[in-house]
Parts: structure tokens; C-alpha cells; sequence
């Protein structure tokens, strides 16, 4: 076991610095000599795609959020309507499917009971099925129609990390090619945007040099009781699933809020000392971010930010600043979300839990 971790102490670390690598294998796998995209599991035409009126994410957990980005990216590449739901409560909802819909299902093992009821649910009423999924030969990518495989490697640790940041690249990746296809990117842009993905890489290992810095700010937080993740559009996205690892691991009360939302509610929870934790990547956000920032802390809270290298503006509202690269704002949450998982990792450890094995949770849920 200890040579399967590769010198790290947990599963789960060796996991977060597997993700530059996770990143590239994702991508390069596809490139051709002329660096297009090639989804050779992936059918769908230029006409097939012009003919899809609807697209569904639909997943559990983890995954629910990478479908979030994939939301984002799709409709602004690809210019196609997506709606993002999670899997038990889209299958109950008597969805609106017809012949013209697309469900994207992700799931890293491919197992998981309630994405595979949602699926089959799905293809009954007509829609195409196309699955991202880690696991090849797995029961999501049998009963999809299409199925895009993340080479994040086996993840071991019940909370998921690399799955995530190949599952983002996937969506990136998806959204690029239906965009192309579409006509609704230039060859240009569409090249840039593979060269920024692939210079993710290297911009993760910049984030894991600055570790050290995460751990002090994680032992800052360790002993409070509940924290909070603040995030405006995308941001959001990664402050939820940032919420959704410290409470995995930590077993504290976590909870991620639409920051424009605070006023109506969560700004009661704020008290002497709580940590707050605000991603803030996004430029035609941020100034609205700074003045929630200081919203919270006028009722005390302890904020912890997570902003662009050079956004001094946030580092002085902020009680503790965690500086990341820059990228284009639909790329970020790639990066953002690397030092929560650190602090996520960290505080599990400050408080003696089982990081990779966390009470009551199972890596793969396949029962209903
Ligand atoms: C469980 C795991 C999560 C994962 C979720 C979905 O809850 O603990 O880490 O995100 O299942 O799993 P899947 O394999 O479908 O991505």
C-alpha cells in the first residue's frame, strides 16, 4: 500500500498531485498532430448536435459539480441551454426529455445506483446518452450511447479530487468540440483555449509549491465548528464543492452560499470568528465579492480568500489571502479549487480523522 500511495502518507495527497498529470493525460490523449480534438467514443455530428435543443448534467456529488462547470463552459462555447441536476432528485422529477435532448451523465466510478437509474430513465424517453466517466467498461459507459473517459488513474481516496479536475477538462474539452462543430468558436479561439488548458498543469504544480502557506491557514480554522464558502457565478461552483470536501474529511459544518444571496439568510449564521472562505476569480465579480467580504466581516467572521495573483484589492479586505495563477475566468475554477482541497486535507488531519477512509461515506454509492 505504501508504494501504491508513491511517498505521500494518504491516498488523498498523492491524488491532488496527480492532477497536473490527470490534466494532460485528460487532454493530450486527444490531440492530433494539428493539436484538433479527437473523441473517437463520442458519435454526435454537426447535425446531430444541431438538432439537440436540451442538454442535462446529471450526477451525484463531486461530480454534480463538475457538471456545473460543464454548464458554463458549454453554453458559452457551444451556445446550447444546459440544466444541471443531481441524479435522485432528476430522476423523480418527471424531467422534460424528448428525441432533441442530450443527457451528460458523469460519474467517476460509473456505478454509482441513483446516475445509472437516471440515465436508463432517460434513453427510455428518447435522449441521447453520453457518459464522462473514469472507469472503463464501467455500468455508466455500457449504457451510454457516447462516453468520454477522464485518464485520471484509479482514485483511491473516498473524497474525490483528480476525478474532479479531469472531469472539468472533459467538459472543456466536450463543450470546445460541440462549439467547433457548431461553428460557434473560430479555429483561433479554439486553439487558444487548448493551449490554456494544457498550461493548467504546470499552474496546479505552482499551487502544491505553496502547500506549506495552506497548512498554516488550515491549523488557523481547525478547531472552529462550522465555515462557510462564499462565491459569485463559477466561483460558486467551486465554493460548493470546496464545502462539500472539508465537510467530507473534517466532519465540520460546512456550507457553500451564492454570495449575492447573504442578505437573505446566511449573513445571521456570521458571528465572532467564523470562517469564511470566498473564491473570488471572476473580473466582472470581484468588486461585488470585496464589498460581500466586507459585509461578513463587520459581523466578525474570519475570512480566508482565494484570488488572482496580483488582486491586492481582495488581500486587504481579507484576514488570510490565498494567491493563485492567472488563467482565463472559465478556466479558473481548475485552479481555485486546489488549495481547498489542501485545506480540506489539512484539517481533516488536525483533527485526527481517517482523511482517506471518512466515517460513513462510501467511495462509491450503489445502492439507492
Ligand atoms: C460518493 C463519493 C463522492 C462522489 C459521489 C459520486 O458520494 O464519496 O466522492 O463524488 O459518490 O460518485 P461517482 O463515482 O458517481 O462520481
Amino acid at each position: 500500500e505504501a508504494a501504491s500511495k508513491g511517498g505521500f502518507e494518504h491516498f488523498m495527497m498523492k491524488e491532488i498531485y496527480d492532477q497536473p498529470q490527470a490534466i494532460r493525460d485528460t487532454l493530450l490523449r486527444r490531440l492530433d498532430n494539428n493539436r484538433m480534438i479527437h473523441l473517437d467514443d463520442i458519435k454526435l455530428t454537426k447535425e446531430d448536435l444541431e438538432a439537440i435543443t436540451k442538454m442535462y448534467v446529471v450526477a451525484c456529488g463531486t461530480a454534480s459539480h463538475a457538471g456545473l462547470v460543464g454548464k458554463y463552459a458549454i453554453e458559452k462555447l457551444a451556445k446550447i441551454p444546459v440544466e444541471v441536476d443531481i441524479a435522485s432528485e432528476f430522476r423523480y422529477s418527471d424531467p422534460f426529455i424528448d428525441e432533441h435532448t442530450l443527457l451528460i451523465v458523469v460519474s467517476q466510478s460509473g456505478e454509482t445506483a441513483d446516475t445509472l437509474a437516471a440515465m436508463k430513465l432517460a434513453k427510455s424517453k428518447g435522449a441521447r446518452v453520453l457518459a464522462i466517466t473514469n472507469v472503463v467498461g464501467s455500468s455508466v459507459a455500457r449504457e451510454a450511447h457516447d462516453v468520454f473517459y477522464t485518464w485520471a488513474g484509479p482514485e483511491i481516496a473516498v473524497a474525490s479530487t483528480k476525478a474532479y479536475t479531469a472531469q472539468m477538462i472533459a467538459f472543456y474539452m466536450i463543450a470546445l468540440d460541440f462549439a467547433y462543430k457548431k461553428g460557434t468558436v473560430t479555429l483561433e479561439r479554439y486553439h487558444e483555449l487548448i493551449d490554456r488548458i494544457e498550461a493548467l498543469a504546470p499552474l496546479v504544480e505552482k499551487i502544491l509549491e505553496n502547500k506549506e502557506a495552506i497548512k498554516t491557514i488550515a491549523e488557523d480554522i481547525k478547531d472552529t465548528s462550522s465555515a462557510f464558502y462564499l462565491g459569485r457565478g463559477i466561483d460558486y461552483t467551486t465554493a460548493r464543492e470546496a464545502a462539500l470536501k472539508l465537510k467530507e474529511i473534517s466532519y465540520l459544518y460546512t456550507e457553500a452560499f451564492a454570495a449575492g444571496e447573504l442578505k437573505h439568510g446566511p449573513i445571521a449564521l456570521i458571528d465572532q470568528g467564523t470562517p469564511v472562505l470566498c473564491v473570488v476569480t471572476q473580473k466582472a465579480l470581484e468588486e461585488k465579492m470585496i464589498s460581500n467580504i466586507k459585509e461578513v466581516k463587520a459581523r466578525g467572521a474570519f475570512v480566508i480568500a482565494v484570488t488572482k495573483e496580483g488582486h491586492s484589492e481582495v488581500g486587504k479586505v481579507a484576514d488570510d489571502i490565498i494567491y493563485i495563477p492567472e488563467t482565463e475566468d472559465l478556466l479558473m475554477p481548475v485552479l481555485s479549487v486546489i488549495p481547498t482541497q489542501l485545506i480540506a486535507y489539512y484539517v481533516s488531519i488536525a483533527r485526527g480523522n481517517d482523511v482517506d477512509k471518512p466515517r460513513n461515506l462510501a467511495k462509491s454509492v450503489t445502492v439507492e
